[in-house]
């Protein structure tokens, strides 16, 4: 049985592998997008999942669309240099908006409730809608979630955006931290793992020619953007880190990352604003179980490729 999973996300070039990963994956069931700023302003980030939902003849799936800015009120600063103008590199995506509806935030209390106990949430974007929803809602309001799987933080690496801040976590720092205070049975996908989930130009030249999905004639030019970004980043790297894939490959094939249990906190003000952090000493302070987080540290490489590989070739997609 597939995996009912609510996704959040800021597509961004690695946000949108990740939702053509899932709706690709025939172990997930994707139940509504929820699409915010991030990577792009909200209104790009929220094209670009119709975009991509209506090249898969998908409309089936709620678009929902998230916050504009972080709970401080701070400026957005967006990364265009890395994800394209427009989140999807060189691609200017049609306006696909007009043919469907775009749900707002109340939207996602009534897929909790539609899919009480089953719900996997999965965000790989920054983590101000989700904190929304513990504001406006209560703490209880995400208790039937089944389980929250997050892209953030850095853990023993450096930080992407900071010397110690993950984007994700940065980007919105008050968020991350009410977000890993409040939910439970989380699931941590950190730039320490994720760094290493890298795919490589020959790879997606071999998509690009042999991926029988309708996402096809995207997947090179996005990711010769994305690519030539990290070349310019981190010197020497030999392809793209696909971070916000890992979560959603982990749920479905939970033997790729290994973790460590660990309360996580996060920095909100100041100059350590967005660093996660966890106590690592070999006799941490006690805590009880419920306040543990599950924190990737290590990550199989070989069968996160394969995996990524044989979803993107898999021949028997069927527009729904
Ligand atoms: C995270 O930041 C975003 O820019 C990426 O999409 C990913 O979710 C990596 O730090
Ligand atoms: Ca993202």
């Amino acid at each position: 049985m597939a995996y009912d999973v609510l996704l959040f996300a800021d597509p961004g070039i690695d946000d949108s592998f990740a939702i053509m990963y899932a709706i690709l994956n025939p172990d997930i069931n994707i139940v509504g997008i929820v699409s915010g700023y991030g990577n792009t302003p909200k209104e790009q980030s929220v094209k670009n999942t119709a975009y991509l939902i209506d090249l898969a003849g998908r409309e089936d799936i709620p678009i929902i669309a998230g916050a504009a800015g972080p709970l401080s009120g701070e400026p957005v600063q967006y990364y265009p240099e890395i994800h394209g103008p427009e989140g999807l590199g060189p691609i200017k995506p049609p306006d696909t908006l007009q043919d469907v509806e775009v749900h707002d935030i109340n939207k996602i209390l009534e897929i909790i409730n539609e899919y009480k106990d089953n719900l996997i949430i999965v965000n790989v974007g920054r983590l101000t809608e989700l904190a929304l929803m513990f504001i406006l809602y209560g703490n209880d309001v995400l208790k039937d979630v089944t389980a929250f799987y997050i892209m953030g933080g850095a853990f023993l690496v450096p930080g992407n955006i900071t010397a110690e801040a993950e984007a994700n976590f940065y980007s919105d720092a008050i968020a991350a931290r009410i977000v890993m205070e409040k939910a439970h049975n989380v699931r941590l996908y950190p730039l320490n793992i994720t760094n290493k989930a890298i795919i490589t130009p020959d790879m997606i030249e071999f998509l690009s020619e042999n991926s029988p999905t309708p996402f096809r004639p995207l997947l090179q030019p996005a990711f010769d953007y994305y690519f030539k970004a990290y070349q310019k980043n981190v010197p020497g790297i030999n392809g793209a880190p696909m971070h916000d894939v890992v979560p959603l490959m982990a749920l479905t094939d939970p033997e790729i990352v290994k973790y460590i249990p660990r309360r996580v906190r996060v920095a909100e003000f100041g100059n350590s604003k967005g660093k996660s952090i966890a106590d690592f000493r070999p006799k941490p302070d006690p805590e009880p179980p419920e306040t543990l987080d599950y924190i990737g540290m290590e990550a199989d490489i070989l069968k996160f490729v394969t995996n990524f590989m044989e979803v993107f070739l898999q021949g028997d997609f069927e527009k729904k």
